[in-house]
């Protein structure tokens, strides 16, 4: 019996060694449809690997994707610590492999599948070191490798703080790239050129890392860029080098950063803007007038959570045709400027949360609003200081714009009655002090006077009038 096991194990160890000799070890793919949920939804063959408990890559698709055009493979949520070449075929490929503990790339990963579209690998160890060129090499055609396809680059959540140079020289379609919850801090020259090589990037995703700027030159040459994420990040100011990607941004996302102030020249160049996110600016006090005034197409702006945010000016928004749908929530404002926008054109508008006083200007902001908005059961709130009270701002009428105090005395007698006492209290209190202190000054100045006519060459210089102009002291 033992010699047996220790002969059975040297075998397994034969095996395992031919197998690292190759270099690469595979899962056995032949019972994968068995591990694994394989469905065949034509044009498209999908494979579900998540939580397979699988420690490799594939060694074959499975025979049933060979009647496909595409290929959809998802192994996320295993241990697999390192990416080996993906096996080979012809057909459109889109993989996952997220949560699965990777730590190391090996190269030409994807040299097999030329037509991979889709790769994700977000949430994994993946570092700077890990990643080079030679990792997204094609095939191998007339001494030369070839470029991928890949359209979709998911790297977020890995541990990348800078990218070689020539990294996405295989990937020139590339039109998506994420690098969301990575250690960047600044985008040093490499990265820059980089970034900046992939010409046809439509949406960059540098959310969540720790960049405390963007330099001059990143992101200049993307003429394609239309989303540009940064939220989350460390930017003080909203960066310049916007203005140089203007011609082609539409969506921007700025949502935590510490940028405390917008001015006027904040958008100056992004004119094409259609989404302007900047949700949970914990520093965002001021919004100065003008600020939103270059973004002329802008339909769709996020604006809450800014809890240091008390007003906007009337002129933040001066000509916005488009605009359609604003978010101010859980802001600081306490009232809205009846001038700020086209309230009959939005199509949502959003006030929630603000510590709102009941005013005019929300009344006929309301008035104005379509009543789609303005249905709403769980709409704003603002406090009624006439009964110090609170009521939904869609229920104000328009006795709130006839608040004077002749009126209030008439509509809230006692109230009203109160208010007058301490104001008439007040007034009378101020005029008494007044009077006191009128008086006291007049007896002080009787007093000199008096004083002076027994001197008589010191009164030439107290009655000099500047003297008597700059007060009695
Ligand atoms: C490889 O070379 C051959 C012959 O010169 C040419 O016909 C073919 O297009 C080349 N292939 C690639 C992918 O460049
Ligand atoms: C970006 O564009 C400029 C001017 O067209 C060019 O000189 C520069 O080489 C480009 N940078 C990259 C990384 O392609
Ligand atoms: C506003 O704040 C409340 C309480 O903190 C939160 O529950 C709500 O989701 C916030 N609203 C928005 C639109 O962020």
């Amino acid at each position: 019996m033992v010699a047996k096991s220790v002969v059975l194990e040297k075998i397994v160890c034969l095996l395992l060694l031919i197998g690292n000799v190759y270099g690469e070890t595979y899962e056995n793919s032949k019972t994968v449809c068995q591990k694994c949920v394989c469905t065949q939804n034509d044009p498209t063959f999908s494979i579900n690997c998540n939580e397979k408990g699988l420690n490799h890559v594939l060694a074959n698709w499975p025979k049933m994707a060979d009647s496909t055009k595409a290929i959809t493979a998802s192994f996320s949520k295993n241990s697999i610590d390192t990416l080996e070449k993906l096996p080979g075929t012809d057909k459109v490929v889109e993989v996952v492999f997220t949560y699965c503990n990777i730590q190391k790339v090996n190269p030409e990963v994807f040299t097999n599948v030329p037509k991979i579209k889709y790769v994700d690998l977000s949430h994994n160890k993946i570092t700077s070191e890990e990643l080079s060129p030679e990792d997204f090499r094609g095939t191998y055609v007339n001494d030369t490798w070839q470029p991928l396809d890949l359209l979709t680059l998911n790297l977020a959540y890995n541990e990348i703080h800078m990218l070689q140079n020539n990294i996405f020289e295989f990937l020139p379609k590339l039109e998506e790239l994420n690098l969301k919850g990575n250690n960047f801090r600044v985008l040093d020259e490499a990265t820059q050129l980089a970034i900046d090589s992939l010409k046809n990037l439509l949406r960059l995703n540098l959310a969540d890392n720790k960049l405390t700027e963007i330099t001059s030159t990143t992101i200049m040459n993307l003429t394609n860029l239309v989303e540009l994420d940064l939220s989350y990040n460390k930017l003080d100011f909203v960066p310049a080098i916007l203005s140089e990607i203007s011609q082609s941004l539409e969506n921007l996302i700025l949502d935590g950063n510490p940028i405390f102030e917008l001015t006027d020249s904040s958008f100056i160049n992004t004119k094409n803007l259609i989404q302007l996110s900047m949700n949970n600016m914990n520093r965002l006090d001021n919004i100065l007038p003008n600020a939103f005034a270059p973004l002329k197409k802008l339909r769709t702006l996020k604006l809450s959570n800014n809890p240091l945010l008390e007003e906007l000016d009337a002129q933040t928004f001066p000509e916005h045709p488009d605009l359609a749908e604003v978010y101010l929530n859980n802001n600081s404002f306490d009232d809205i400027s009846f001038e700020l926008l086209e309230w009959s054109k939005l199509k949502i508008f959003e006030f929630k949360g603000n510590p709102l006083k009941c005013s005019c200007n929300l009344f006929k902001i309301h008035e104005k609003l379509s009543k789609k908005i303005t249905r709403q059961q769980d709409g704003p709130i603002c406090m009624d200081l006439r009964v110090v009270k609170s009521r939904p701002v869609f229920y104000l009428t328009d006795d709130i714009c006839r608040v004077t105090p002749s009126h209030m005395k008439k509509e809230h007698v006692s109230h009203s009655f109160n208010v007058l006492r301490i104001t008439i209290i007040a007034i009378c209190t101020l005029l008494l002090l007044a009077t006191l202190g009128v008086a006291a000054t007049f007896l002080f100045r009787w007093r000199r006077i008096q004083r002076n006519l027994n001197y008589p060459f010191v009164s030439e210089v107290r009655y000099n009038p500047v003297n008597i102009h700059g007060g009695f002291n």
